[in-house]
């Protein structure tokens, strides 16, 4: 059994004033919906677990969900205070015969089917698996007050995205054991390599884009109109 843990509940301040980044609408439908139809269209994935904001009452939800239905089992989990808690929450409220379980931010709505089975397929041979690309741009460390300490090889870097797939017990394992030593990381990759376990990088596009300020639905809203062909 294949789960997808879509993360939706954080409260988004880097999208200024308004509704809450996943709630902001893509071509008329709200962000976190783009995300959750991509798992309930991807033939490899089961069952769907959403994840939303600890404070948010299911008359919220319900609505978005009628209007988007999806066809797909789906559990909701409350979110915590941070984002490695909200799928961690999500990884309970999982069915447990997940073998493998997918864990995507709500706020990229272009994740595909073929980069999702892409992933799975991975995390089976793997145990853990990222999409991610190349960086593009160079890389540089600095200090506080902005002095660059060094220039990172940039042929080696990448810039990791979601979906992360792994086995289930693998990344459950992963998340108490950060919880009990108090580690908190930006992925949940970086959970799994502090076990010393694999993680394997899968190719994924530059469309996957996350959304965090005004200025990427503005660009999200461009990639819509160039894959409905209206632009060159
Ligand atoms: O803030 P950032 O863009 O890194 O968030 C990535 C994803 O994690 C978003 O989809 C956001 O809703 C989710 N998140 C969450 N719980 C939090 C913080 C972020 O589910 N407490």
């Amino acid at each position: 059994m294949v789960t997808a843990i879509i993360v939706a509940a954080g409260s988004g301040v880097r999208m200024g004033e308004g509704p809450p980044k996943q709630y902001r609408l893509l071509s008329g439908k709200p962000l976190l919906c783009h995300a959750l139809s991509a798992f309930d269209r991807a033939d490899c994935v089961d069952r769907l677990v959403l994840v939303t904001p600890k404070e948010e009452k299911l008359s919220v939800i319900r609505p978005i969900m009628e209007r988007s239905p999806v066809k797909k089992p789906l559990a909701l989990a409350l979110g915590g205070d941070c984002r490695q808690g909200s799928v961690y929450n999500g990884l309970l409220a999982s069915d447990p015969a997940t073998e493998i379980v997918l864990v995507h931010d709500a706020a990229r709505p272009f994740v595909s089917a073929a980069e999702t089975a892409r992933c799975v397929a991975a995390a089976r041979a793997h145990g853990a698996a990222v999409l991610a690309h190349p960086a593009s741009d160079t890389i540089k460390c600095a200090d506080e007050e902005g002095r660059v300490l060094e220039t990172l090889d940039r042929s080696r870097l990448w810039q990791v995205q979601t979906p992360q797939a792994f086995s289930f017990r693998l990344l459950l394992e992963a998340h108490e054991k950060a919880l009990e030593e108090g580690f908190s990381g930006t992925d949940d990759a970086a959970l799994v390599e502090r076990l010393g376990r694999p993680v394997l990088l899968v190719f994924g596009s530059r469309w996957n884009i996350k959304i965090t300020g005004p200025d990427d639905l503005l660009i999200a809203e461009a990639i819509m109109a160039a894959r409905r062909g209206k632009l060159p």
